[in-house]
């Protein structure tokens, strides 16, 4: 009876592979559900409280489908019935294991036979096996989800089967088998004790722990903007000025003299930016992204964002937002007349701040500034000549066009602009001020002119998250791309990203860095106390998908968790201590003083010999930050030290040289909170 196929990946040997398993004739005993499991990290140490439930496809076939990290040497694994009926024993498949090496079956044609005393003494029911392998990139297997949830149904990306994901576990008696050589059926006598541990109740607010720095929350974003030079404010951390009987209190923010160690274009950042700037005309070693739009329509937030993401990439970027320089120059308390196009003295006012911020913008450029992010209306030709007209010969400017056309967002956007804004933070009926935003709003939108010159990116409707589009025009480099990439990826949907280190691993009890153990016991009790936190957490989310990267630690942390997609990157690998790697820090001081001394100096920078650096690590999470930024469903990361750090660093916008010493401690969880108002923090310790 038997027969199965198999394909043999010809990828690259840094692919993952894509494992769908199935078995056919399943119709015999509907009381049985076909489950696989076998050796670590892939399918449960043989345990069988761990075994994958495989899923029915048809009414004859069940399909379970995984995938293997490219180191994964030999993956052996079997077949095993569970019964639903929870009193009776679960059956293993007769005959040897079966092995999966390099994507490759042993006698792939084999039938799974079982044996069970239940169903007569010499009963056996024999299942044909198919095994299907192919090579994938952890883009595919993103891509291949999304098109699922789109389609609401299996999907095929390339050919590629669906991500599958473990089902709730069943109410079936549970076994563990100690050794591959363990009896075939299990009594309920040897069943799994500690499995307990994945029922206990959680009260997640009990294990909310204070954050080391709090994330841009609550903080209004042109506020973070750069401080005010030509006003008289450059040297000030925390100042406030007092204007037309107001006082405006600005937050220090962290980019200031300090980012200044860092030379633009420094080591995180791509070859092709370095060329660029190296090779391109003078003008074009500078980028100036002037916004464009009526108020209301999310500029100040886009601009904050686009900023925090050039800066954690490793380019010299600054928000200039000449609210700011209104503000300091002509107070906080400017009703809506001031904002009219037929006012004179209101637009010669506007057009100086603007001046004196391009100034502030173009001579922070000439001391090594590369991209500045200049934040206002701008929404006539005129400001935009005059804008161009400074920049002449000094940078280069792609125009950035925010519309907006679903007045609930407005709407939205208008009411967070008056709780938020310190325009009006002195205006105590709230009435009163949408009233006057309103207005303003309408003076704006008589003399506004759509940008139609130079280069420029209009973003269309892209906050709805109703598709929207984006518009391109006279767009070249290495880095405006990058920018056009990541304004098609961001969107303003609210939903929660979870960052955790892997539970313990045995290499961490011993000191030793890198390596690929298993997890110690509190590794293991944190990975049921972990899927317990995310059931509760994400009980009331339709669709979540939990990311590992594809070293075991991080896959074992992530096995208890049921019913989400798993996704394993290898971007989201530990930093890769080379000659180092399975040496503990005191080793390293003794063997190789050197390396020790010179991490110890510039620990960003400091790449370990035949591995990485964190500059490294960042450049490689690019794809994960614009994947994490375009999903809009939750994303669970489960990934290790100094990836977390850098990750957690792209979101609390902590500027680079800090990275290599944030806090990410094991058995935490640090909750990202994307939202319309910017990015809240909460962390979660589930053990001490
Ligand atoms: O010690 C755990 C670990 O994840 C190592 O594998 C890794 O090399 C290290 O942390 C990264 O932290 P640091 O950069 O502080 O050495």
């Amino acid at each position: 009876m038997g027969g199965g196929s198999s394909k043999t990946p010809g990828g690259s040997s840094g692919d993952q592979l894509y494992v769908s398993l199935k078995i056919e004739n399943m119709n015999v005993k509907d009381a049985l559900v076909p489950h696989v499991f076998g050796s670590t990290p892939i399918i449960g140490s043989w345990d069988s409280t761990r075994a994958l439930s495989m899923e029915r496809e048809s009414a004859l076939t069940w399909e379970l489908s995984f995938v293997v990290p490219p180191n994964h040497g030999t993956l052996v694994f079997k077949f095993l019935l569970k019964p639903k009926d929870a009193e009776s024993p679960c059956l293993v498949e007769e005959g040897e294991d079966r092995l999966l090496t390099g994507g490759k079956m042993e006698d792939e044609s084999r039938s799974a036979v079982f044996k069970s005393p239940g169903f007569g003494q010499d009963e056996l029911m024999a299942y044909r096996v198919f095994v299907i392998v192919d090579v994938i990139s952890p883009f595919d297997l993103a891509a291949s989800w999304r098109a699922y949830k789109e389609n609401l149904r299996p999907s095929t990306v390339r050919g590629i089967p669906d991500i599958s994901m473990n089902a709730a576990p069943e109410g079936c008696q549970e076994a563990t088998r100690a050794s591959p050589s363990a009896p075939k059926s299990i009594p309920p006598e040897e069943l799994v004790k500690n499995a307990s541990a994945a029922v206990m109740e959680l009260d997640l607010e009990r294990y909310v722990v204070p954050s080391p720095t709090c994330a841009s929350t609550g903080v209004y974003a042109a506020n973070l903007a750069e401080t005010p030079r030509s006003l008289g404010f450059a040297k000030c951390d925390v100042f406030s000025g007092s204007h037309n009987s107001c006082e405006v209190k600005f937050l220090k923010t962290d980019h200031t003299a300090s980012d200044k160690a860092m030379p633009a274009a420094a080591g995180a950042v791509a070859a092709a930016a370095v060329a660029d700037q190296m090779h391109g005309p003078k003008e074009d070693q500078c980028l100036a992204i002037v916004l464009v739009g009526l108020p209301a329509r999310g500029k100040t937030f886009t601009a904050a964002k686009l900023t925090r993401y050039l800066r954690w990439l490793g380019h010299e970027t600054k928000h200039f937002n000449v609210g700011k320089y209104r503000r300091l120059k002509h107070g906080v308390n400017q009703a809506a007349y001031f904002f009219r196009g037929d006012n004179p003295e209101g637009v010669e006012a506007r057009n100086e701040v603007a001046a004196l911020a391009m100034e502030d913008m173009l001579s922070w450029m000439q001391e090594g500034g590369q991209v500045g992010v200049f934040d206002a209306t701008n929404s006539t030709k005129q400001r935009r000549n005059m804008i161009m007209k400074l920049a002449e010969g000094k940078c280069k400017i792609i125009f950035l066009e925010t519309i907006c056309n679903d007045e609930s967002i407005i709407e939205r956007n208008i009411r967070l602009k008056i709780q938020q804004s310190p325009d009006y933070a002195e205006e105590t009926d709230f009435e009163a001020g949408l009233c006057d935003f309103k207005e303003r709003l309408a003076n704006y939108g008589k003399v506004y002119e759509p940008v139609e010159e130079g280069s420029y990116v209009k973003m269309i409707d892209m906050v709805s998250g109703n598709g929207g589009q984006i518009q391109v025009n006279n767009i070249s480099g290495y880095l405006p791309g990058r920018i056009v990439f990541f304004l098609v990826n961001t969107h303003l949907t609210p939903r929660p990203i979870l960052l955790t280190r892997h539970g313990e691993s045995q290499d961490n009890v011993r000191g030793r860095i890198g390596g690929d153990s298993v997890l110690s016991e509190a590794g293991e009790i944190y990975s049921k106390q972990l899927a317990n936190f995310i059931k509760k957490r994400l009980k009331s989310e339709k669709t979540a998908s939990i990311w590992t990267s594809t070293l075991q630690r991080t896959i074992l942390t992530a096995t208890p968790i049921v019913g989400f997609p798993k996704i394993q990157w290898r971007a989201l690998e530990e930093i890769n201590s080379g000659a180092c790697d399975g040496m503990t820090y005191e080793e390293i001081k003794r063997n190789m003083p050197e390396e020790y001394e010179s991490r110890l100096k510039d620990k960003l920078r400091y790449r370990y010999p035949r591995g990485e650096s964190y500059l490294d690590v960042i450049q490689r999470l690019e794809p994960v930050i614009i994947e994490l930024e375009r999903q809009r469903a939750p994303v669970v990361v489960i990934s290790h030290q100094a990836v977390l750090r850098a990750l957690y660093a792209y979101f609390a916008d902590r500027p680079l040289k800090e990275i290599p010493q944030i806090e990410v401690p094991l058995h935490t969880i640090i909750e990202i909170q994307m939202g319309v108002t910017g990015v809240q923090e909460k962390r979660y310790k589930l053990i001490d």
